[in-house]
C-alpha cells in the first residue's frame, strides 16, 4: 500500500517516529497537530497543518485540502495522574476530539484508521502476559477514554464501514537510531528519560516507586517497546486494515524491572544513577507485559529491539544530543 496518510499528533514522540517510518516506505504523511505538546522540529515533512481536534473546522479544512487515504491518530492527553484529577479534560480531548475526527473522516469518505491505544485499558492485570482476550477494565479516566474510543470504533465499523486497528502500547521507549527525533515531554513522567536525566545531572535523583512488590527484585515489571518498533507496527497496521479490525497489544513480551532499567542505564552510561526509595505510586500494577502473538500474526511484525540495553542506548544518544 502507499498513499496519503493523515498523522494526527504527528509532532509528538511516537507520532514523529511514525512519520519517519512512513517517509521511508513510500507513503506521503500529512501531519496535523495543535503543537500543545508536540514539537514542530520533530516533524520531518513540510506537509504540516496546525489543527485541533476540538476545532471541527480545522479538521475539516485538512480533509478538504488533502486527498487523504487513511488516518493514524495519536493526538491525546496521556498522563494517568492528571486524568484522575481532571477527568473532564481527558474525556473532552480524547473522546470528543476523536469523535470530531471520525465524523470528519466519515464525511469525507475516509474509511481507515490506526489508533494509539494503551495497556491502561486492561486495568490491573488478572494474568500476564496480557493478551487481547484479557478483560478490559481501566482504573483511571485516561484508560477509560481510550477504551471508549475502541468501543466507538466497533459501532462505526458496523454502521459506516470504518476499518480500524487500535494499537495498545505497553511502555514506549528509546529514540530514533539516527538521532533526529526522540522523547521530549514536559513534564517528563516516564522512567527511562527520568533515569537518564538523573545520571547526567539534570535531576537530583530518580525515585523508585515501591520496592516491596511481588516481583523478583521487589520493583515493578514493565514491557519496554522501542518507539521504532511501534512506528513500524503503525505502518504495517495501515496495510492490515484490509483484513482485520480490532485491537492489538504491542510489546516485546519481555518484562523488565525498575531496578533492571537503572542497572542497564548505569552500564551504558558508565555513571551511577542517584536513586531515592519512595512509596508505591497509586494505580501502578506490579506486572504489566504483553503477549504480542496476535500482533505478530496480524501485522506480520516482529519487534527488533528485544534487548533493553539497546533500547536505552538509543535513548541515551538522544538525551545527550537533544534537538528539542
Ligand atoms: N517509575 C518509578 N519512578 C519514576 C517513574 C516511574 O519508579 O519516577 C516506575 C513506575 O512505578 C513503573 C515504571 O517505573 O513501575 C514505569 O513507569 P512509567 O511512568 O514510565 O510508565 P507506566 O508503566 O506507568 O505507564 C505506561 C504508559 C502509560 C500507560 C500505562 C499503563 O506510559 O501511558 O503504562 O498502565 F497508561
Amino acid at each position: 500500500m502507499s498513499g496519503r496518510i493523515l498523522v494526527f499528533g504527528g509532532a509528538g514522540y511516537i507520532g514523529s517516529h511514525v512519520v519517519k517510518s512512513l517517509l521511508g516506505n513510500c507513503y506521503e504523511p500529512i501531519v496535523a497537530d495543535n503543537l500543545s505538546f508536540g514539537h514542530r522540529q520533530a516533524v520531518l515533512t513540510d506537509e504540516f497543518e496546525q489543527a485541533d481536534l476540538l476545532d471541527v473546522r480545522s479538521i475539516d479544512r485538512v480533509f478538504d485540502k488533502h486527498k487523504i487515504d487513511a488516518v493514524i491518530h495519536l493526538a491525546a492527553f496521556i498522563q494517568v495522574g492528571e486524568s484522575v484529577a481532571d477527568p473532564a479534560k481527558y474525556y473532552r480531548n480524547n473522546v470528543v476530539g476523536t469523535l470530531n475526527l471520525l465524523d470528519s473522516m466519515v464525511g469525507h469518505g475516509v474509511k481507515k484508521i490506526v489508533f494509539s491505544s494503551t495497556a491502561a485499558i486492561f486495568g490491573s492485570p488478572q494474568y500476564t502476559p496480557i493478551d487481547e482476550a484479557h478483560p478490559k477494565s481501566p482504573i483511571n479516566p485516561y484508560g477509560q477514554s481510550k477504551l471508549m474510543i475502541e468501543r466507538i470504533f466497533e459501532d462505526y465499523h458496523k454502521a459506516y464501514g470504518l476499518s480500524h486497528i487500535a494499537l495498545r502500547y505497553f511502555n514506549a521507549s528509546g529514540a530514533d537510531k539516527d538521532g533526529q527525533i526522540g522523547e521530549s515531554h514536559n513534564p517528563e513522567t516516564h522512567l527511562i528519560p527520568l533515569v537518564l536525566k538523573a545520571i547526567n545531572g539534570e535531576r537530583e535523583n530518580v525515585k523508585i516507586f515501591g520496592s516491596d512488590y511481588d516481583t523478583p527484585d521487589g520493583t515493578c515489571l514493565r514491557d519496554y517497546i522501542h518507539v521504532e518498533d511501534l512506528a513500524e507496527a503503525h505502518r504495517l497496521a495501515l496495510e492490515a486494515t484490509d483484513r482485520f479490525s480490532g485491537g492489538l497489544n504491542l510489546g516485546t513480551g519481555v518484562p523488565t524491572s525498575v531496578k533492571e532499567i537503572i542497572g542497564a542505564a548505569e552500564k551504558i552510561t558508565g555513571k551511577k544513577c542517584p536513586v531515592e526509595y519512595a512509596p508505591r505510586r497509586e494505580g501502578d500494577p506490579s506486572k504489566l507485559y504483553a503477549s504480542n502473538e496476535k500482533a505478530k500474526e496480524i501485522l506480520r511484525w516482529v519487534p527488533r529491539y528485544t534487548d533493553i540495553e539497546r533500547i536505552i542506548q538509543t535513548a541515551w544518544n538522544w538525551e545527550k544530543n537533544k534537538k528539542f
